[in-house]
């Protein structure tokens, strides 16, 4: 198979991930839930990973909080700092990850920067939103979408100006881009371990700046006289049994990330994307959706042909895309692709200019001019 849907997850992970993942299975019990052998071996994997995350994304230990996912990091920071009816600028690249959560709040949300690949009308329209001191703001540094780089360390910057909490949904580019959470000063930095950090589903971080509201409740091992749930971080929000085994995992996939550096991570998916672009100039009935400084993550569509239909014919001849609105409608309405939706493909360090090469000869025998 060729897989192109690293934005959804990364399917293929480094074997360290996989061995890590089978020892923390045969060594490990549950964190801070007793003394023995198994149990020590359970926090000392947990706390490997912890320090690896820190060290990762500019943190304290204590700051790393795991979660389920990046949508329980997501809900938890939205939890955290807003509360019912709250007024919140968010970007047009939004997933249902930040909108369902804001609707179900029933926030009052602003939307700033709809235009596709335009960081400095982004910014405009983040500063005029700031202004009117919103509860907080929230951002996707790349669009799930699109790939579009979103300018968030300047808008992390009129929020610090401003002294408004800044969520930042790194989904897209935690393992690609740089983040740190002292330099952003964001208040939440939610992210998945699935994707950029090569760990197994079911695994996710949230950066936390200073405390937060628990979403779920109940034992941590930690003050457990208390029926209120303990003040300190990460406990107050990590209720119930780690996934130690995904944990495991997962500070394999960031020790290959850190040996390859995001930055050459980065590099290697964004000259496949110009790859893919080469390949298809003058294919006149497809719809490449590009710009400045994309990540690897490409949109396009095809004159006449649905876009989940045209997946399913690349699915039949071996190759993963992900087609439709992607869990992100909001994205597809501020590019204009609402109603058709798009095909998406989605690169990893795993991929190589031979599957682009193929990719594009399929695309040409399937969707001819
Ligand atoms: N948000 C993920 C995607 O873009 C699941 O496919």
């Amino acid at each position: 198979m060729i897989y192109f849907d690293s934005a959804a997850t990364t399917f293929q992970k480094p074997l360290t991930v996989q061995n890590a993942v089978l020892r923390a299975m045969r060594t490990c019990a549950s964190v801070g839930r007793g003394g023995h052998a198994a149990a020590m071996a359970a926090a000392e994997t947990v706390y490997q990973c912890r320090l690896m995350a820190a060290e990762l994304f500019d943190a304290e230990p204590e700051q790393v909080v795991f979660t389920m996912n990046a949508t329980h990091a997501l809900n938890t920071a939205i939890f955290s700092v807003l509360s019912p009816g709250a007024r919140v600028v968010i970007s047009g690249f939004e997933h249902n990850a930040v909108t369902r959560p804001l609707h179900a709040l029933r926030a009052q949300i602003g939307v700033a920067g709809k235009k596709l690949f335009d960081a400095e009308d982004t910014l405009r329209d983040f500063a005029r939103a700031i202004e009117r001191k919103p509860d907080a703001v929230i951002c996707t540094h790349v669009s799930n979408v699109f790939g579009y780089v979103l300018p968030v360390e300047r808008i992390a910057a009129l929020c610090r100006e401003k002294n408004i909490p800044f969520i930042l949904d790194a989904s897209q580019s935690a393992g690609t881009l740089p983040l740190s959470l002292r330099q952003t000063g964001a208040r939440f930095i939610a992210m998945p371990g699935h994707k950029g950090l090569y760990g197994p589903q079911g695994t996710g971080v949230l950066l936390c700046a200073d405390g937060g509201k628990p979403l779920l409740f109940g034992g941590t091992g930690s003050n457990s006289e208390d029926q209120a749930m303990p003040d300190f971080l990460p406990d107050r929000l990590e209720a119930g049994t780690h996934n130690v085994c995904g944990l495991a995992g997962l500070t394999e996939g960031m020790r290959f990330v850190r040996k390859q550096t995001p930055s050459s991570i980065l590099r290697h998916e964004q000259a496949l994307l110009a790859q893919v672009k080469q390949e298809f100039r003058g294919q006149e009935n497809l719809r490449l959706f590009a710009g400045e400084g994309q990540a690897g993550v490409l949109s396009f569509c095809v004159d006449n042909v649905d876009c989940e239909e045209a997946a399913q014919a690349l699915a039949q001849e071996g190759v993963a895309v992900r087609a439709g609105l992607h869990c992100a409608p909001l994205a597809h309405t501020s590019a204009g692709t609402a109603d058709t939706g798009t095909v998406r493909v989605s690169f990893s360090a795993f991929n190589t200019p031979y599957e682009v090469r193929r990719f594009a000869q399929l695309c040409k025998k399937l969707f001819p001019m």
